[in-house]
């Protein structure tokens, strides 16, 4: 089956829904992921104009390299799969675009290798590969996971097992397992002296997109894990706080309403995206992406979006306090007429962020 995607035209296995079987992996619904990499592959080119290299590290079709191909990047595409090796250089020879294509383990090239940027965008999570990927990163780190039930803390043990920390499940869930992912990156990249930084992240129910920028140094390195903590969060009244540090020293109870607090972490606690760096995303999105329109939603959405750790859903707080849910846009001017800072979030329709605590957007959207 032909695929065009971006300025390019792929072939792929045919689809039989989500399940491709033995064949080489593709999934059509990570357009918008594809085509936000593009986005952000031309805006980093802008900010950092010596990077070059990029390595499509878990390659499959090589969609994402023929793409980055096609836009002047020095390309590799690596995969353990001898049929998805053979189809990456198909569909860069059907493109006339230059390419190595390597059948290799992505984990000891990254450790004999360096490329500018590095993407790793495998099956379930990126884990197994993050050491070798800060080791083989110059400049930027774009990394998917699709584990979103053990990030999230719907499946508590595996999340644990493979993040190093506790995830909770929340009814921020998504965040939850932005936050558990990043914080993991940023712990595994300090081992090797290295500042991993957030400077573009998006979710949704199915994966976790973060593209992390890479500064070597032990001082830079500190500051980082300096942005890990803990949530604590109150199932019975939904108050949540933040504390930074690596040692949790949660309440012995929620402020708001007497009940236990649940613990999670360490999180990542500091800005997911960098606002000027999604601009500039947002700004490199293109006709030809087919899913442009959503790709500038997003990335508008993010960059309105507040620096909280955590989001509420409007719906499920008033539904919890026996009120009909007013307009979005006249629940948040409610809170910020109260004072407090407040936005949506591209975490759902009706979620949203503020420097409110439970308490006050209770007080201030009243009746
Ligand atoms: C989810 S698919 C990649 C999808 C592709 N990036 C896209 O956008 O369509 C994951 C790929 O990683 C490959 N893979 C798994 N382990 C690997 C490893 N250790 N090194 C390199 N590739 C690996 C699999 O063979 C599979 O083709
Ligand atoms: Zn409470």
């Amino acid at each position: 089956m032909r695929v065009d995607e971006g300025n390019v035209e792929v072939k792929v296995p045919e689809q039989d829904g989500d399940s491709v079987g033995d064949e080489v992996f593709f999934n059509p619904v990570q357009e918008l992921n594809r085509d936000v990499t593009v986005a952000a592959l031309r805006a980093y080119r802008e900010r950092e104009p010596r990077a070059e290299t990029y390595l499509d590290a878990t390659a499959a079709s090589g969609i994402r390299g023929v793409r980055a191909a096609a836009e002047g990047w020095d390309v590799t595409c690596a995969d353990i799969d001898e049929d998805a090796v053979d189809l990456c250089r198909e569909n860069l020879a059907r493109n006339d675009l230059d390419g190595s294509v390597i059948h290799r383990d992505a984990n000891p090239l990254l450790h004999e290798d360096y490329f500018d940027v590095v993407d790793i965008d495998p099956f379930g999570t990126p884990i197994p590969f993050v050491d070798a990927a800060c080791q083989g990163t110059r400049n930027l780190l774009c990394i998917t996971a699709t584990d979103t039930a053990p990030l999230c803390g719907a499946h508590f043990h595996s999340g644990v097992r493979s993040y190093s920390a506790i995830p909770r499940n929340t009814e921020y869930h998504a965040e939850m397992g932005v936050r558990i992912l990043i914080s993991a990156l940023v712990r595994t990249a300090a081992r090797y002296d290295v500042a991993a930084t957030p400077i573009l992240t998006h979710a949704t129910k199915h994966y976790v997109r973060t593209y992390l920028e890479l500064d070597r140094g032990a001082t830079a390195a500190n500051d980082a894990i300096d942005w890990l903590g803990h949530i604590y969060h109150c199932e019975h009244c939904l108050h949540r706080e933040t504390e930074q540090g690596l040692l949790a020293d949660p309440p012995a109870e929620c402020p708001n309403c007497g009940y236990g607090i649940q613990t999670a972490g360490p999180v990542w606690l500091g800005p997911t995206c960098d606002d000027e760096f999604v601009l500039a995303v947002r700004d490199a999105v293109s006709e030809e992406m087919g899913t442009a329109d959503r790709a500038v939603d997003l990335l508008a959405t993010l960059e309105d979006e507040l620096p909280v750790p955590t989001h509420y859903d409007q719906h499920r707080l008033c539904k919890r306090w026996e009120r009909s849910a007013p307009a979005m846009d006249d629940f948040l001017a409610a809170l910020r007429d109260a004072g407090y800072e407040a936005s949506r979030t591209h975490y759902g329709g009706t979620t949203f962020k503020t420097t409110a605590s439970v308490a006050e957007i209770r007080e201030a959207t009243g009746d």
